[in-house]
């Protein structure tokens, strides 16, 4: 394989960071450029740690034009995934202008700046949450999209319909919108993970930081719904299964032109009664929780048909739940020196 490098606008958040330690594993280049508006700088130093290789960084604002003109001109940017944007479903409902501005200016910028230096290959951060509450599951990428039940969604629905017209007018240009399930997990070393701000919204976190003591029960979000034990049903996937994901998309986006939307999850689904219990009974901890009503906005069940990743990527998720729960407590728990 020829020496690569590879662009990551957002790269020292969750998701970026395992991305990037899996790229400086394999030998790739890896560029990280964040503003750092929800990750840390020392995000750098773990990676180095981790991979015996350091990223280049530059803490800029991908919607910074000039700004991201110099990166593009400081290196030769073989690929870009591209991560940079907000992604608090609850916030987006109350800042729906800043998530719009923010999510779409990012990524508009980034298209313009690779035409000028003729970068032709995009995977983008997607969703699952593009499929919106009418379709069927599990979900598979021909279903239509839309109907999102938030701002933050539909910013992951405009930019995937951004990308399909940018492949229409230049035919040469490769462009993967990867579509998340649930994230979670951590890294094995213990030393990158998701780092909530504040209160967690999701219900990892949210487990891992009720184990820790950090927060005194989980509230569990309707016992009502018409799923096996009544809680409901999603399809998380560990963290280093999707960063693994990107690498298989990269290598796919640099064989191929044209737009493809990808999920990424394991295909099964997993309830929030069950996570909880595993989490317990793999870490030793104790969870408190109590059934409190449903969320407002929330699905019953859904889950990712995998397969077509399986056979444009050659890629599946191959961690289980308990590594999921185990990896999520080891670095709840180094995390809390942070
Ligand atoms: C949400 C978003 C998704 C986003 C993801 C990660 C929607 C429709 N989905 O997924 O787009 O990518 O977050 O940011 O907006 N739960 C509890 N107690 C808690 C927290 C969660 O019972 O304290 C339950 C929820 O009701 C749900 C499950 O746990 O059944 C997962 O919730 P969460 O982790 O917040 O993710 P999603 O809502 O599935």
């Amino acid at each position: 394989m020829m020496k690569q490098t590879i662009l990551l606008p957002g790269g020292a958040g969750f998701i970026g960071s395992h991305i990037a330690a899996e790229l400086l594993t394999l030998g790739r280049d890896v560029v990280i450029a964040d503003d750092l508006s929800n990750a840390r700088a020392d995000v750098i130093d773990r990676l180095e740690r981790i991979t015996g290789r350091r990223p280049v960084f530059y803490q800029i604002d991908v919607a910074d034009h000039a700004a991201l003109d110099r990166v593009f001109a400081s290196h030769p940017v073989d690929a870009v995934i591209h991560l940079a944007g907000y992604k608090a479903v609850g916030e987006s409902v109350l800042k729906p202008v800043a998530y719009y501005r923010n999510n779409l200016d990012s990524t508009l910028t980034l298209l313009e700046v690779m035409a000028d230096y003729g970068v032709k290959k995009l995977v983008f951060s997607s969703s699952a949450t593009v499929y919106g509450p009418a379709n069927p599951i599990p979900y598979t990428e021909q279903m239509p999209t839309g109907g999102c039940t938030s701002p933050y969604g539909w910013t992951k629905h405009m930019i995937e319909q951004i990308l399909a017209d940018a492949c229409v007018a230049d035919p040469a240009l490769s462009t993967v919108c990867l579509r998340y399930f649930n994230p979670v997990g951590a890294h094995e070393s213990g030393l990158i993970g998701e780092l909530p701000n504040g209160i967690p919204n999701n219900l990892m976190p949210y487990i891992a930081q009720t184990a820790a003591g950090i927060r005194s029960e989980l509230t569990v979000f309707g016992d009502d719904y018409p799923t096996p034990d009544g809680t409901g049903v999603r399809d998380y996937i560990h963290v280093v299964d999707l960063a693994k994901g990107h690498v298989a998309a990269i290598d796919y986006a640099a064989a191929h032109t044209g737009w493809e939307a990808i999920n990424l999850g394991t295909g099964r689904g997993t309830s929030v009664l069950e996570l909880v219990h595993t989490f317990v009974s793999v870490n030793g901890v104790s969870v408190p929780y109590r059934i409190g009503p449903r969320r407002s906005g929330d699905l019953p069940a859904y889950y990712a048909d995998a397969e077509k990743a399986r056979r444009l990527l050659g890629w599946q998720a191959e961690k289980s739940a308990a590594d999921m729960c185990r990896d999520a407590w080891r670095w709840q728990q180094n995390a809390r020196e942070l």
